[in-house]
């Protein structure tokens, strides 16, 4: 798994077990592997909007993170000892590039080429999950939600798990209602784009930057009267919305750079509690996942915007907050093995259940036997 934040690659091995009509994931081993910067670059520069598409960049970098996935899936495999054969499949969900869904031909672009994962690592890979979702009219995402509701659900209470990646999405898990899930803007893409701006660093470390800032209430209030904040879910996002293209023109002339990072943490944690609160104002329980759990400044926000909501994080159920995602796409390359569909049309809006992703078959599967 690589997201927005084109922070790196998050991979991990996983075991399903079936109990009852749910599958319990195991996490054998896991890794995190930071793209080497002139990759990230790249990604970054890919994923901006303004600039013109060279078709040769696209097809090298393409290869080029495919081959950087590969690598980050065997290292794994190295570390625990664990040879090829038995993994049934790897589930890549690839680099995200473009997300355009709204609009006439709406379209979502992963990289990272599934052939060459599968040729370097001899292990069936299922990678583009998104697009069978958009083909159907949905969101192609998050996709989460279907993980997220199988793994964290309870018979007897409303849950809300909260995923803080480049961009944030809220599941809604009711019992005997049905999964809702949607994008609620931005969580740390802004942040690490004004941090590594500022500060020429890729995060803000535990949010301690925007701590030492003030909120700036009027800025703070115009972002959040963008309307997409407004917008009925489905709804999903990226950086082709929230960038720092977007941010600029409504900065006011005199403000202190760590004010900025100060109001664009506020904007993350007031965006996702007003999207709590007007979707599942009776949730008493929220558990975040991703990478922004490690921003304490984030998380002391988040609890400050939702007073009457216990913000954990996915670890009290079990599952490390880092795993999650990476998790998620080994379950839907595993559904599509199955032949089970992987979204949930009420998440994405998609016309119905679909078989999610495409696969790649290992090079010694049956023809040179
Ligand atoms: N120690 C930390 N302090 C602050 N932010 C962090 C820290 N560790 C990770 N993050 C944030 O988490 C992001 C990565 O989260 P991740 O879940 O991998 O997102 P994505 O799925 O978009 O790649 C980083 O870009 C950074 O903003
Ligand atoms: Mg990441």
């Amino acid at each position: 798994m690589s997201g927005t934040s084109a922070d790196g690659i998050d991979a991990a091995l996983v075991e399903f077990t079936a109990a009852g009509r749910r599958r319990v994931p195991r996490v054998i081993a896991a890794a995190s592997t930071p793209y080497p910067a002139t990759l990230r670059e790249r990604v970054l520069s890919l994923a901006q909007t303004d600039r013109a598409l060279a078709l040769d960049d696209y097809g090298r970098l393409d290869v080029a993170i495919g081959a950087c996935f590969a690598g980050a899936a065997s290292a794994l495999l190295r570390t625990c000892g664990v040879d090829p054969s038995r993994v049934r499949a790897i589930g890549s969900h690839g680099q995200t590039v473009r997300h355009r869904v709204g609009g006439e031909q709406p379209f979502t672009l992963q990289i990272g080429d599934p052939s060459v994962i599968a040729e370097r690592t001899g292990i069936t890979t299922v990678a583009d999950f998104r697009r069978a979702d958009v083909a159907a009219g949905g969101q192609g995402a998050p996709l989460l939600p279907a993980l997220h509701a199988e793994v964290f659900a309870s018979s007897s209470i409303p849950r809300a798990i909260l995923n803080l990646g480049g961009i944030a999405n809220l599941t809604l898990l009711a019992p005997g209602r049905p999964v809702v899930g949607f994008d609620t803007g931005p969580a740390n893409c802004l942040l690490d784009a004004w941090v590594q701006r500022h500060r020429g660093t890729p995060h803000d470390d535990h949010g301690a930057w925007a701590r030492s800032g003030r909120v700036d209430a009027a800025l703070l209030a115009q972002l959040l009267a963008d309307p997409w904040f407004a917008r009925p879910a489905p709804k999903s996002t990226g950086r082709e919305h929230f960038n720092l293209g977007w941010l600029e023109p409504r900065l006011p002339a005199a403000i202190a750079a760590v004010d900025v990072q100060a109001t664009l943490l506020a904007l993350t944690a007031q965006s996702i509690a007003a999207a709590l609160q007007r979707h599942a104002a009776d949730v008493r329980e929220l558990y975040a996942c991703g990478g922004g759990v490690h921003n304490t400044a984030l998380m002391a926000a988040l609890r400050s915007a939702l007073p009457g909501v216990a913000i954990e994080t996915t670890q009290v159920l079990g599952v490390d907050p880092d795993h999650v995602e990476a998790i998620g796409f080994a379950w839907l390359a595993r559904a599509r093995l199955a032949g089970e569909p992987g979204n949930l049309p009420s998440v994405t809006g998609a016309r119905g259940a679909r078989l999610l992703g495409a696969i790649y078959a290992a090079p010694s599967l049956p023809m040179s036997r």
